[in-house]
Protein backbone atom coordinates (compact mmCIF):
# COMPACT_ATOMS: atom_id res chain seq x y z
CA UNK A 1 0.00 0.00 0.00
CA UNK A 2 2.85 2.51 1.19
CA UNK A 3 4.89 1.50 -2.16
CA UNK A 4 1.49 2.57 -4.24
CA UNK A 5 1.08 5.40 -2.12
CA UNK A 6 4.95 7.13 -3.08
CA UNK A 7 4.45 5.31 -6.96
CA UNK A 8 0.95 7.73 -6.69
CA UNK A 9 3.17 10.65 -5.39
CA UNK A 10 6.02 10.61 -7.85
CA UNK A 11 3.67 9.88 -10.84
CA UNK A 12 1.03 12.35 -10.81
CA UNK A 13 2.91 15.44 -10.23
CA UNK A 14 5.19 14.23 -13.25
CA UNK A 15 1.79 13.73 -15.56
CA UNK A 16 0.39 17.46 -14.09
CA UNK A 17 3.57 18.76 -15.06
CA UNK A 18 3.83 17.42 -18.26
CA UNK A 19 0.07 18.52 -18.68
CA UNK A 20 1.21 21.95 -17.84
CA UNK A 21 4.26 22.24 -20.09
CA UNK A 22 2.15 21.20 -23.35
CA UNK A 23 -0.41 23.60 -21.85
CA UNK A 24 1.78 26.51 -22.17
CA UNK A 25 3.38 25.38 -25.43
CA UNK A 26 -0.21 26.00 -27.05
CA UNK A 27 -0.78 28.78 -25.07
CA UNK A 28 2.65 30.83 -25.76
CA UNK A 29 1.89 29.69 -30.01
CA UNK A 30 -1.97 30.33 -29.54
CA UNK A 31 -1.16 33.96 -27.91
CA UNK A 32 1.38 34.44 -30.68
CA UNK A 33 4.35 34.86 -27.93
CA UNK A 34 8.03 34.99 -28.81
CA UNK A 35 9.67 33.04 -26.41
CA UNK A 36 11.93 29.73 -26.62
CA UNK A 37 13.54 29.37 -23.52
CA UNK A 38 11.68 29.32 -20.18
CA UNK A 39 10.91 26.87 -17.53
CA UNK A 40 7.65 27.42 -16.11
CA UNK A 41 5.65 25.29 -12.99
CA UNK A 42 1.77 25.91 -13.47
CA UNK A 43 0.06 27.12 -16.08
CA UNK A 44 0.04 30.77 -17.30
CA UNK A 45 -3.39 32.76 -18.30
CA UNK A 46 -2.58 34.85 -21.61
CA UNK A 47 -4.48 37.07 -23.71
CA UNK A 48 -2.60 38.83 -25.96
CA UNK A 49 -4.05 41.29 -28.91
CA UNK A 50 -0.29 43.10 -28.63
CA UNK A 51 2.69 42.06 -28.79
CA UNK A 52 4.58 39.78 -26.09
CA UNK A 53 8.23 39.15 -25.85
CA UNK A 54 9.99 36.82 -23.27
CA UNK A 55 13.91 36.76 -23.49
CA UNK A 56 16.20 33.91 -22.10
CA UNK A 57 15.88 31.41 -19.56
CA UNK A 58 12.68 33.23 -17.87
CA UNK A 59 11.23 30.89 -14.91
CA UNK A 60 8.15 31.20 -13.87
CA UNK A 61 5.62 30.06 -10.98
CA UNK A 62 2.12 30.24 -11.39
CA UNK A 63 -0.52 28.77 -9.28
CA UNK A 64 -1.33 27.96 -5.84
CA UNK A 65 0.58 24.59 -6.07
CA UNK A 66 3.80 26.18 -7.56
CA UNK A 67 5.05 29.36 -5.17
CA UNK A 68 5.49 28.78 -1.04
CA UNK A 69 4.72 32.39 0.12
CA UNK A 70 1.07 31.58 -0.46
CA UNK A 71 -0.06 33.57 -3.42
CA UNK A 72 -3.11 31.81 -4.54
CA UNK A 73 -3.54 33.32 -8.31
CA UNK A 74 -1.81 32.76 -11.24
CA UNK A 75 0.62 34.19 -13.58
CA UNK A 76 -1.75 36.35 -16.26
CA UNK A 77 -0.23 38.58 -18.93
CA UNK A 78 -3.27 40.33 -20.79
CA UNK A 79 -1.98 42.82 -23.91
CA UNK A 80 -4.31 45.09 -25.70
CA UNK A 81 -4.23 45.66 -29.72
CA UNK A 82 -1.16 48.89 -28.68
CA UNK A 83 0.21 47.31 -26.12
CA UNK A 84 3.59 45.81 -26.14
CA UNK A 85 4.90 43.49 -23.40
CA UNK A 86 8.91 43.17 -23.32
CA UNK A 87 10.71 40.84 -20.76
CA UNK A 88 14.35 40.30 -20.19
CA UNK A 89 17.04 37.46 -20.29
CA UNK A 90 16.47 36.18 -16.87
CA UNK A 91 13.91 37.62 -15.03
CA UNK A 92 11.52 35.17 -12.55
CA UNK A 93 8.00 35.76 -11.67
CA UNK A 94 5.72 34.44 -9.20
CA UNK A 95 2.03 34.67 -9.79
CA UNK A 96 1.59 38.26 -10.75
CA UNK A 97 -0.33 40.13 -13.19
CA UNK A 98 0.39 42.11 -16.35
CA UNK A 99 -2.04 44.18 -17.75
CA UNK A 100 -0.69 46.55 -20.67
CA UNK A 101 -2.50 48.97 -22.91
CA UNK A 102 0.63 50.81 -23.71
CA UNK A 103 4.26 49.16 -22.80
CA UNK A 104 5.50 47.69 -20.01
CA UNK A 105 9.16 46.78 -19.77
CA UNK A 106 11.21 44.24 -17.71
CA UNK A 107 15.07 44.75 -17.81
CA UNK A 108 17.25 41.94 -17.46
CA UNK A 109 17.34 39.55 -14.02
CA UNK A 110 14.58 41.33 -12.70
CA UNK A 111 12.93 39.21 -9.83
CA UNK A 112 9.05 39.80 -9.41
CA UNK A 113 7.65 38.10 -5.91
CA UNK A 114 3.90 36.41 -5.61
CA UNK A 115 0.62 37.99 -6.19
CA UNK A 116 2.56 41.36 -8.07
CA UNK A 117 0.04 43.83 -9.65
CA UNK A 118 1.64 45.53 -12.56
CA UNK A 119 -0.94 47.78 -14.78
CA UNK A 120 0.36 50.50 -17.19
CA UNK A 121 -3.90 51.92 -17.15
CA UNK A 122 -6.22 52.97 -14.93
CA UNK A 123 -8.62 50.67 -16.89
CA UNK A 124 -11.55 53.78 -16.25
CA UNK A 125 -11.87 57.06 -16.87
CA UNK A 126 -11.61 59.28 -13.86
CA UNK A 127 -14.71 61.27 -15.20
CA UNK A 128 -18.18 59.85 -13.40
CA UNK A 129 -20.07 60.74 -16.61
CA UNK A 130 -17.44 59.45 -18.96
CA UNK A 131 -17.16 56.60 -17.06
CA UNK A 132 -20.45 55.09 -16.31
CA UNK A 133 -22.37 56.66 -19.68
CA UNK A 134 -19.59 57.07 -22.15
CA UNK A 135 -17.84 54.15 -22.53
CA UNK A 136 -14.68 54.88 -20.53
CA UNK A 137 -13.23 56.33 -23.72
CA UNK A 138 -10.75 58.53 -21.99
CA UNK A 139 -8.70 56.17 -20.12
CA UNK A 140 -5.18 57.08 -18.59
CA UNK A 141 -2.32 54.83 -19.75
CA UNK A 142 1.45 55.05 -19.43
CA UNK A 143 4.54 53.25 -19.71
CA UNK A 144 6.00 51.15 -17.34
CA UNK A 145 9.88 50.05 -17.08
CA UNK A 146 11.52 47.83 -14.79
CA UNK A 147 15.46 48.02 -14.38
CA UNK A 148 17.89 45.44 -14.60
CA UNK A 149 18.25 43.46 -11.55
CA UNK A 150 15.35 45.30 -9.84
CA UNK A 151 13.31 42.95 -7.17
CA UNK A 152 9.81 43.69 -6.64
CA UNK A 153 8.46 42.10 -3.26
CA UNK A 154 5.46 40.37 -2.94
CA UNK A 155 2.02 41.77 -2.97
CA UNK A 156 3.26 44.94 -4.82
CA UNK A 157 1.34 47.22 -7.13
CA UNK A 158 3.11 49.23 -9.78
CA UNK A 159 1.07 51.55 -11.04
CA UNK A 160 1.05 53.40 -14.64
CA UNK A 161 4.43 55.66 -15.67
CA UNK A 162 6.05 54.30 -13.28
CA UNK A 163 9.78 53.88 -14.11
CA UNK A 164 11.77 51.62 -11.54
CA UNK A 165 15.84 52.39 -11.63
CA UNK A 166 18.46 49.60 -12.11
CA UNK A 167 19.31 47.14 -8.58
CA UNK A 168 16.11 49.30 -7.14
CA UNK A 169 14.16 46.93 -4.79
CA UNK A 170 10.23 47.06 -3.63
CA UNK A 171 9.10 46.46 -0.36
CA UNK A 172 6.63 43.73 -0.11
CA UNK A 173 3.24 45.06 -0.31
CA UNK A 174 3.75 48.19 -1.62
CA UNK A 175 2.27 50.30 -3.87
CA UNK A 176 4.41 52.34 -6.30
CA UNK A 177 2.99 55.79 -8.02
CA UNK A 178 6.08 57.52 -8.47
CA UNK A 179 9.45 57.02 -10.07
CA UNK A 180 11.80 55.10 -8.35
CA UNK A 181 15.80 55.79 -8.95
CA UNK A 182 18.28 53.44 -9.46
CA UNK A 183 20.18 51.57 -6.65
CA UNK A 184 17.16 52.39 -4.07
CA UNK A 185 14.59 50.57 -1.41
CA UNK A 186 10.98 51.97 -1.58
CA UNK A 187 8.07 50.90 0.39
CA UNK A 188 4.61 51.21 1.73
CA UNK A 189 1.33 53.09 0.16
CA UNK A 190 2.14 55.13 -1.19
CA UNK A 191 5.77 53.69 -1.97
CA UNK A 192 8.25 56.17 -0.70
CA UNK A 193 12.03 56.16 -0.17
CA UNK A 194 13.36 54.01 2.75
CA UNK A 195 17.23 53.53 1.66
CA UNK A 196 20.01 53.72 -0.43
CA UNK A 197 21.60 50.13 -1.50
CA UNK A 198 25.39 49.76 -1.95
CA UNK A 199 26.70 50.40 -5.37
C1 LIG B 1 12.33 45.89 1.64
C2 LIG B 1 13.06 44.82 2.45
C3 LIG B 1 14.01 44.08 1.54
C4 LIG B 1 13.81 45.61 3.51
O1 LIG B 1 14.51 44.71 4.33
P1 LIG B 1 15.71 45.23 5.33
O2 LIG B 1 16.82 45.76 4.51
O3 LIG B 1 15.97 44.14 6.28
O4 LIG B 1 15.07 46.50 6.01
P2 LIG B 1 14.46 46.69 7.47
O5 LIG B 1 13.57 45.55 7.86
O6 LIG B 1 15.60 47.06 8.36
O7 LIG B 1 13.53 47.97 7.26
C5 LIG B 1 14.04 49.23 6.90
C6 LIG B 1 12.89 50.20 6.95
O8 LIG B 1 11.98 49.84 5.90
C7 LIG B 1 10.67 49.64 6.44
N1 LIG B 1 10.04 48.54 5.69
C8 LIG B 1 10.50 47.29 5.57
N2 LIG B 1 9.66 46.56 4.82
C9 LIG B 1 8.64 47.37 4.50
C10 LIG B 1 7.45 47.19 3.77
N3 LIG B 1 7.16 46.01 3.22
N4 LIG B 1 6.63 48.23 3.60
C11 LIG B 1 6.94 49.43 4.15
N5 LIG B 1 8.05 49.68 4.86
C12 LIG B 1 8.89 48.64 5.05
C13 LIG B 1 10.90 49.28 7.90
O9 LIG B 1 9.77 49.56 8.68
C14 LIG B 1 12.08 50.16 8.24
O10 LIG B 1 11.62 51.46 8.48
P3 LIG B 1 12.31 52.39 9.62
O11 LIG B 1 13.74 52.56 9.18
O12 LIG B 1 11.52 53.66 9.56
O13 LIG B 1 12.19 51.65 10.89
C15 LIG B 1 12.06 43.82 3.10
O14 LIG B 1 11.36 44.43 4.15
C16 LIG B 1 11.05 43.28 2.10
O15 LIG B 1 9.98 43.83 1.89
N6 LIG B 1 11.42 42.18 1.41
C17 LIG B 1 10.64 41.65 0.31
C18 LIG B 1 10.29 40.19 0.56
C19 LIG B 1 9.45 39.66 -0.57
O16 LIG B 1 8.40 40.18 -0.85
N7 LIG B 1 9.95 38.63 -1.26
C20 LIG B 1 9.29 38.10 -2.43
C21 LIG B 1 8.76 36.75 -2.19
S1 LIG B 1 8.21 36.01 -3.68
Amino acid sequence: MRKLLKLYRSVIPRIICVWNNSYNKIMFYKENINANDYLINGKIFIRNAGEITIGNNFKANSGKNYNPIGGDTTIRFIVRSKGHLIIGDNVGISNSTFVCWDRIEIGDYVYIGGSCKIWDTDFHSLNPIERRHNGDKQVRTSPIKIGDYAFIGGNSIILKGVTIGKNSIIAAGSVVTRYVPDNEVWGGNPAKFIKKLDS
